[in-house]
């Protein structure tokens, strides 16, 4: 019996738990010759949710990309412009530092 009454009140509480981690569960990247390159250049060093798990400026990502080729990545100037573009696009910092100053005038 008092198990019953437990597990009657823990049931609501592991349906929340489950909808909080699908709630964090990352979206699936978008598709794109970007991700491709990613995906074959990018993600044996490293697993490819470390990459989408960050967001930066397209300078930023330029520079993440330069650094990454120095490791050992192998891209092509023309690969790297591919695979900074699609992260800047999809993975881009929000606009909000610039907005956020204050103007001085
Ligand atoms: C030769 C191995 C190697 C390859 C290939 C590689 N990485 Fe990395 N990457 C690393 C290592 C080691 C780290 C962790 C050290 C660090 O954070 O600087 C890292 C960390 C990162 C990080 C998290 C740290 C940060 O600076 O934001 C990002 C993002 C990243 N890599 C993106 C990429 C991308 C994009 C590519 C493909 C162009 C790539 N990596 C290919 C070795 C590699």
């Amino acid at each position: 019996m008092r198990a019953i009454l437990l597990t009657a009140a823990l049931l609501p509480l592991v349906a929340l738990g489950a909808r909080a981690l699908a709630a964090d569960a990352p979206p699936s990247p978008p598709p794109g010759a970007g991700l491709d390159l990613i995906n074959q250049r990018c993600a044996f060093c490293h697993n490819s949710a470390q990459i989408f798990s960050q967001h930066k400026s397209a300078a930023a990502w330029a520079a993440t990309v330069d650094q990454m080729a120095n490791r050992g990545a192998e891209v092509s100037p023309e690969e790297m412009k591919t695979i900074v573009d699609y992260l800047s696009k999809n993975y881009g910092a929000p606009e909000q530092d610039t907005a956020a100053t204050p103007p001085h005038n």
